[in-house]
């Protein structure tokens, strides 16, 4: 099987994370609004999506018929009803499956919708609406085609990385969650910075900007973090005085602490699923 060009997609279960992608696929350039298909439920709330040129439907089977790319992303407690009423449109040599659902496994899918459909599992983030998500793709290893022509669109989406199947959940918490821990952290230091002297939205632009220096440095330099801290640190002085202080406080324990909690609560669900 041969795949040329995924034209349409279709975003099956258009919530949080299927909204951003949306934006994302247009941001990127790759598509056009018209070229995407969103649905939901409760339509309603993708008004502004209609407003700006998506496809908008409650029918998920003619979105499916109408593209190529099929990107499901409800809540797992959806999964099972949801490709149970759309396997009879999916066909093997149209389509590839994307599912962005947690803990649903590739196998899973597969003996619910009964066919050798190709399927891959991503992981990305909300920050896929602005083109700076994490992406993380699983598929089987015969699929090698298919997970490369996703890989290929989540490229221009932010930052991508195939990995095993079994590392879909911790990608979860890294990445997926991950962005909230992060934007706590932002909102933390943003709270100390207004404490010594700025205004709110002032210490919020100043933490923000600060991560992205320190995301930025840490990726193009592709160098352990702590190289780049070893250069702002100086023996007796102000930046070891505030990491030390960080680390008696137990900052980098409650980071691992949290990643692990997460990806602990994920195979909860798994296990209830
Ligand atoms: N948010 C993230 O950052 C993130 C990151 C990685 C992975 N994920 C995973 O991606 C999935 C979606 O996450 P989310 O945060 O976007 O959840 P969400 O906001 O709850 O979105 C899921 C959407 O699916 C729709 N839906 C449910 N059943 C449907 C059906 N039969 N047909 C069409 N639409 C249906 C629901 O809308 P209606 O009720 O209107 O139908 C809902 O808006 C989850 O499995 C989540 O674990 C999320």
């Amino acid at each position: 099987m041969s795949f040329k060009e995924m034209k349409k997609i279709a975003i099956i279960g258009a919530g949080n994370l299927g909204q951003a992608l949306a934006a994302g696929l247009t941001k990127s350039g790759q598509y056009d609004p018209s070229d995407i298909s969103l649905t939901r439920r409760n339509v309603e709330e993708l008004s502004l999506f209609a407003d700006s040129g998506y496809k908008i439907t409650t029918d998920n089977s003619t979105a499916i018929e109408e593209s190529d790319l099929i990107i499901v992303s409800v809540g797992p407690q959806d999964a099972e009803t949801l490709f149970l009423s759309i396997k009879e449109v999916l066909h093997p040599n149209k389509h590839i499956l994307v599912s962005t659902i947690t803990g649903v496994s590739i196998d899973k899918i597969q003996s619910v919708v009964g066919q050798q459909i190709p399927i891959v599992r991503i992981m990305p983030n909300t920050a896929v609406s602005i083109c700076e998500s994490m992406t993380c793709l699983a598929a089987k290893d015969e699929q090698n085609e298919s997970i490369n022509l996703v890989k290929n669109i989540f490229d221009k989406l932010g930052r991508t990385l195939i990995v095993k199947e079994s590392l879909i959940a911790p990608a979860t918490a890294l990445c997926g969650s991950g962005l909230a821990f992060f934007l706590r952290a932002v909102r933390a230091a943003s709270q100390g910075g207004t404490e010594i002297g700025f205004h709110a939205e002032e210490a919020i632009l100043l933490a923000a900007q600060t991560a992205r220096g320190a995301a930025s440095l840490t990726i193009d330099s592709e160098m352990h973090p702590e190289s780049e801290i070893d250069k702002v640190t100086t023996p007796k002085g102000i930046t070891i005085s505030g990491l030390n202080e960080m680390e008696h406080q137990g900052f980098s324990s409650a980071m691992i602490r949290a990643i692990v909690r997460s990806a602990n609560k994920i195979d909860d669900i798994i296990n209830r699923t």
